[in-house]
């Protein structure tokens, strides 16, 4: 094994995503097959949840997983982030009994600034953070602006999990293999106003518009199916989505990594003005990505119903940064 570990951070490690993730990082899925990596994980300093830490690292330990170069555990973001080379940002404050989504907005606001501060100060030059607690692409945005000495594109959100879900829907609706569809994307926010978006989507050549050529389908059963399927997990298992969230989350990194060979994924980037979004906005575009990094697909065409989506999913986001803006 001649390649030299990578350092990979997790917060909220002892979490259900964490427990669903950890493993498959340590394993290779995520970064390579021939790519060492050392584990930074971080959780709340109380005592229940690094006990429950050390659970899931002597587990981790007992997989006896050749890539796992070294496993820490952490309480400080100073310390786990240090020298990090991806970060993944899992551990987020869940809506309590009582509380408002402005109270959410301003305690995530208080430990995505913390987390954005110490990455900036401790973390490698190049690190490629993936914000996936929620609100995912807000939390993305807090952390990005408090990490002004990095490249602001080091920051993203997840979108994948979103894109996922309607890969899954469409490739039903349409009869055809999740792996033949190509040209896919999710714009916006990760919240029920997502606009998936398969105008452009191919399946074997196919374009799948023709295919499914259904609008009352798309705005009344696709749409809201995709939209509000973390709502139906959380309704089912009592619990949100752990496993098909830390698949998303996988997915996210390996290709922003390893490269998309030219095929479309969905990332929650800040935006470079591209389809009228402001600039540094947190939100769902079509990118390909090479050589770690990823790039915008442009020149879609923007018809009056996806713009009239495109504007709500914007529209939100840009209340919750107005949201947090003091914070800030
Ligand atoms: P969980 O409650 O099981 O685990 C979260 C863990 O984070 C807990 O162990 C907690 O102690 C830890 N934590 C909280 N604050 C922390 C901090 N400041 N630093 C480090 N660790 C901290 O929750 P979960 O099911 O693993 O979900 C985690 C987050 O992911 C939630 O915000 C959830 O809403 C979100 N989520 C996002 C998506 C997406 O697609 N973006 C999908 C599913 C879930
Ligand atoms: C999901 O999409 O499954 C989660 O973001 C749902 C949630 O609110 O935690």
């Amino acid at each position: 094994m001649s390649k030299k570990p990578v350092r990979v951070a997790v917060t909220g490690a002892a979490g259900q995503i964490g427990y669903a993730l950890l493993f498959r990082i340590a394993s290779g899925e995520m970064l390579g097959k021939d790519q060492p990596v050392i584990l930074q994980l971080l959780e709340i300093p109380d005592e229940k949840a690094q006990k429950a830490l050390k659970g899931v690292m002597m587990e981790l330990e007992d997989c006896a997983f050749p890539l796992l170069a070294g496993m820490e555990a952490h309480s400080d973001p100073m310390t786990a982030f240090k020298d990090t080379d991806y970060a993944l940002l899992v551990g987020a404050r869940p809506r309590g009994p009582g509380m408002e989504r402005a109270d959410l907005l301003a305690a995530n606001a208080q430990i995505f600034t913390a987390q954005g501060k110490a990455l900036d100060k401790v973390a490698s030059r190049n690190v490629k953070v993936l914000v996936v607690g929620n609100p995912a692409n807000t939390n993305a945005y807090i952390a990005m602006k408090s990490a002004p000495s990095l490249p602001r594109e080091n920051f993203t959100a997840m979108l994948r999990l979103d894109h996922n879900r309607a890969l899954s829907q469409l490739a039903a609706k349409a009869g055809v293999k999740v792996a033949d569809i190509e040209k896919l994307t999710v714009w916006g926010n990760h919240s029920p106003t997502m606009y998936a978006d398969y105008r452009f989507a191919t399946a074997n050549g196919k374009g799948l518009k023709d295919v499914v050529n259904d609008q009352d389908w798309n705005a009344n059963v696709f749409l809201p199916t995709v939209g509000k399927r973390g709502a139906a997990i959380i309704e089912a298992r009592g619990l949100s989505s752990a496993a098909s969230a830390a698949n998303a989350a996988i997915d996210h990194m390996r290709d922003w990594a390893l490269g998309t060979n030219g095929k479309w994924v969905t990332m929650g980037i800040p935006s470079n003005g591209d389809y009228g979004i402001p600039k540094d906005v947190m939100f769902g575009f079509p990118v390909t990505t090479k050589d770690g990094k990823y790039e915008v697909v442009k020149g879609l065409d923007i018809d009056a119903f996806s713009q009239e989506r495109i504007n709500k999913t914007l529209g939100e986001l840009q209340e919750e940064q107005k949201g947090v803006a003091h914070l800030l």
